[in-house]
């Protein structure tokens, strides 16, 4: 709760509207736990944080012949760090001295400050070890696509995702809307139309506007939660990801996510 209250306080400065009662936030994860470490750890599973740093936070190694890379060891960063600097990491692509590299920060610089308080409490909740991990190097080849705009730090994807894609599309969408763009967005691209693959030759993600309205209701709650897709199909990745992150939403929030991306879908024809 430490951190909780003054978060709250910090959203509130910047929205210069607290005070006047009326910003209450626009939508945050269903709330399953008062337990703030525990709706942390529920809400950091959806995100990716627990995947891609590990089921213990203390880091996994990412490198290969491009370079070095190890997704950091958070309970080492949370010993370290403020709530206030762990926040502005998760949400800049930065670190003090440095700018991220393969963090997908772009997608979580709209999290409300009551969700990321939790992330931050289930951080703390773990035990604090492993090891302090190499800093990032840059091969030749990933070099080369740092010159060209192939390649981003998580600094620069920042900077360059557009606050108001996907669009909002009202208070009724607006649950939809939050988890879209902290989940989905990562692969399918901000405007959930496919975005670039990751790296030139990748096959390209579905545009989620096409495909989620072909979905019945019931076989899209069967991919989210067990990541089985329509016709009973295996569809790599996809079905990965909703084993691991996306079999935590709760029913009302993948209804939700199908909600959104169907009205995003009919506002555009
Ligand atoms: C797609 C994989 C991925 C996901 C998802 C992800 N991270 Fe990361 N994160 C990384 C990588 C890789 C780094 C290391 C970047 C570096 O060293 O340049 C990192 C770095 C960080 C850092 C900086 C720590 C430090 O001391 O250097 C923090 C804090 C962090 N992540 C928190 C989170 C949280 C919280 C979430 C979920 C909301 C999350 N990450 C989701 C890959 C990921
Ligand atoms: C980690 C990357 C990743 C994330 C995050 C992700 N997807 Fe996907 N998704 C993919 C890939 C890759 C495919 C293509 C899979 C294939 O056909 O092999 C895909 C395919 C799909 C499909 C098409 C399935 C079919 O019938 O063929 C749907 C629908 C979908 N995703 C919905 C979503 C939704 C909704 C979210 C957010 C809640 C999401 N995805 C988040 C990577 C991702």
């Amino acid at each position: 709760m430490r951190g909780m209250a003054w978060l709250v306080g910090a959203a509130c400065l910047a929205l210069a509207a607290c005070s006047a009662g009326e910003a209450a936030p626009t939508a945050v994860f269903d709330r399953l736990s008062i337990e703030d470490a525990a709706h942390g750890e529920r809400v950091a599973a959806v995100l990716g944080c627990s995947g891609c740093h590990g089921k213990d936070l203390r880091g996994t190694d990412w490198s290969d012949e491009l370079g070095v890379l190890w997704t950091a060891n958070l309970t080492r960063s949370a010993a370290q760090h403020s709530d206030a600097e762990l926040v502005a990491m998760i949400t800049t692509g930065r670190k003090p001295g440095r700018e991220l590299h393969g963090m997908p920060s772009h997608i979580f610089t709209q999290l409300e400050p009551v969700d990321l308080a939790a992330i931050i409490a289930f951080i703390r909740s773990k035990p604090v070890g492993g090891d302090v991990h190499p800093e990032p190097t840059f091969g030749p080849e990933l070099q080369e696509m740092m010159k060209d705009g192939t390649y981003k730090s998580s600094a620069r994807e920042v900077a360059e995702a557009d606050a108001s894609v996907p669009p909002v599309l009202g208070p009724q969408r607006a649950l939809g809307r939050y988890i879209v763009r902290a989940t989905c967005a990562e692969c399918h691209g901000l405007d959930l139309k496919g975005g670039t693959p990751p790296f030139p030759g990748d096959k390209p993600r579905p545009d989620l506007t096409m495909m989620v309205p072909a979905y019945e209701p019931a076989d899209f709650t069967k991919l989210m939660h067990s990541g089985i897709a329509a016709g009973n199909r295996e569809v790599g990745l996809m079905s990965e990801v909703a084993r691991s992150r996306f079999v935590n939403l709760t029913d009302d929030e993948v209804e939700a996510v199908r909600g959104y991306i169907v009205a995003l879908a009919g506002s555009e024809k």
